[in-house]
């Protein structure tokens, strides 16, 4: 197993960025920038030994310069919405950036996804690993605290790449750290993702309102083409008209999931039939954003010129539920001084 470090170019600011390949003896390519902590390869063969880049991202720093829809990125310090880009905390009321008015997405205008992440390369006896951390100021992007972030990214000869997300406050703060990769197991940029196969471990779901804001209610899926227990087709049920899929354009939702306990268990299984390659989720959180790639439309050119069009990728996003400061019957996102923020997720291949 070994990693390379290399130049990945120039913020506009002018701050140096790397690119980081972590490969292990088993065929499986990683590469990470620390340029919002972004994923921007994922190598791994078929059933046959082919490899094929399983996630949708751009060839050079220029590409994600440019603005994409959170292509493989860190999305912090709030993943996911916050509903009128306000929560009270202690008695006071923080006002967040209304990046989808009235609402906010991803942690603000200037998320964690666009912060050039401090990093370094770590080496045990049965992984690899990069380890970024970026200290978020009090009040960036109206959240309160300086939070202390890192996380890291180990791959193993299992062909298991682990993201381990650390955070420590000065103050009381929200946090919900995930990441926002766009998988294809076919391979990025060869079509959609709708033939691939779902499992999420789950039975029930936050539904939203129109604006992709949970109700606070919590709906099981049985019975609703939300209904994963089992694995289904993506494509199967996408059109059908079940109201929170029209809302959302087609699958954007928070799956509540089963697991319970500290270490990581299973959120999610993704099986892509002609290539045979799949995928696993695992993960200490308690829930798991499934998106099916509904707002790609073919404006983003992406590696070697490839038209991203609509559905060309899936993300799953494990995560606190969207929200959560808002919804006191939600479990809790809120850090305080002197506790450690602490989530585990794995990603793991294999073929079949
Ligand atoms: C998340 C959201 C989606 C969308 C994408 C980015 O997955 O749930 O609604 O905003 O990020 O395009």
């Amino acid at each position: 197993m070994n990693i390379q470090r290399k130049s990945f170019g120039k913020t506009k600011q002018g701050e140096a960025v790397d690119l980081f390949t972590l490969s292990n003896d088993k065929g499986m390519t990683v590469a990470i920038t620390n340029y919002g902590g972004i994923i921007v390869s994922v190598i791994v063969p078929d059933r046959t030994g082919k490899t094929a880049d399983v996630v949708l991202g751009f060839d050079t720093l220029d590409g994600y310069l440019a603005g994409n829809p959170y292509f493989g990125c860190i999305t912090g310090r709030y993943a996911n919405r916050i509903g009128g880009a306000k929560f009270t905390l202690g008695g006071k009321t923080y006002e967040l950036a209304k990046t989808h008015a009235p609402n906010t997405l991803h942690g603000g205008f200037v998320g964690f996804d666009k912060k050039v992440w401090r990093a370094v390369e770590k080496k045990a006896a049965d992984c690899i690993a990069v380890e970024m951390s970026y200290l978020s100021k009090d009040g960036e992007e109206g959240y309160p605290g300086n939070l202390d972030c890192r996380v890291t990214y180990s791959l193993d000869n299992s062909n298991a790449l682990k993201i381990d997300y650390f955070a420590t406050t000065d103050k009381e703060t929200v946090v919900n750290l995930t990441n926002h990769s766009y998988f294809n197991l076919a391979g990025e940029g060869s079509g959609d993702i709708l033939k691939h196969e779902l499992t999420i471990f789950a039975d029930k779901f936050t539904p939203t309102d129109p604006n992709s804001i949970p109700t606070g209610e919590i709906a099981p899926v049985k019975g609703t083409p939300l209904d994963f227990t089992s694995p289904h087709v993506i494509g199967e049920r996408t059109n059908e008209p079940f109201e929170q899929l029209v809302w959302a354009k087609g699958y954007d939702h928070n799956w509540i999931l089963r697991r319970q306990g500290n270490s990581p268990d299973m959120a999610a299984k993704v099986y892509e039939p002609t290539t045979g390659r799949a995928m696993e989720v695992l993960t200490t959180e308690p829930a798991i954003q499934f998106y099916a790639g509904n707002f790609l439309d073919g404006t983003v050119k992406g590696k070697g010129g490839k038209v991203y069009n609509h559905r060309f990728g899936l993300c799953l996003e494990t995560q606190h539920y969207p929200d959560s400061p808002n919804h006191p019957n939600f479990p809790t996102t809120v850090l305080k001084p002197g506790q450690e923020y602490k989530t585990t997720t794995v990603y793991r291949f294999s073929t079949k």
